[in-house]
């Protein structure tokens, strides 16, 4: 591949991307709760939350804790630590496993 190529192809990955990310995220509408809009604000910008709803059959209070943990410490996600219990507490509430 010629350095022409590489630069042409880059963009159209990109817009490819943002378009498959804009749409899935359209497709997945959070339950209504208290801090939904947490979630909304905090958990859609590296994956949609679709990945909430996929796992809400196997975490419970423990595993939500241990998942948005593991967003913040590992993945990096910029959650304010003060908004993190009532994350934690609306996914348990409206997404965990019974
Ligand atoms: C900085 C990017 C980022 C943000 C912000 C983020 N996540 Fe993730 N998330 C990831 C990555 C990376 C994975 C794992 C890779 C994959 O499966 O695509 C993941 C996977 C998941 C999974 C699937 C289970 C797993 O552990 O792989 C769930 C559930 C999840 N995230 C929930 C959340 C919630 C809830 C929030 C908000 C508190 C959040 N994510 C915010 C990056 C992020």
């Amino acid at each position: 591949m010629t350095r022409n190529t590489i630069r042409r192809a880059a963009p159209l990955a990109l817009g490819l991307a943002l378009v498959a990310g804009s749409a899935m995220a359209e497709d997945v509408e959070l339950r209504p709760g208290a801090g939904r809009e947490l979630v909304e604000q905090n958990c859609n910008s590296c994956h949609t939350s679709a990945y909430v709803q996929m796992n809400s059959a196997f975490l419970n209070e423990a595993g939500w804790t241990a998942e948005v943990n593991k967003m913040v410490n590992v993945f990096h996600a910029p959650v304010p630590p003060e908004d993190i219990p009532r994350i934690i507490a609306y996914l348990t509430a409206q997404y965990g496993a019974r």
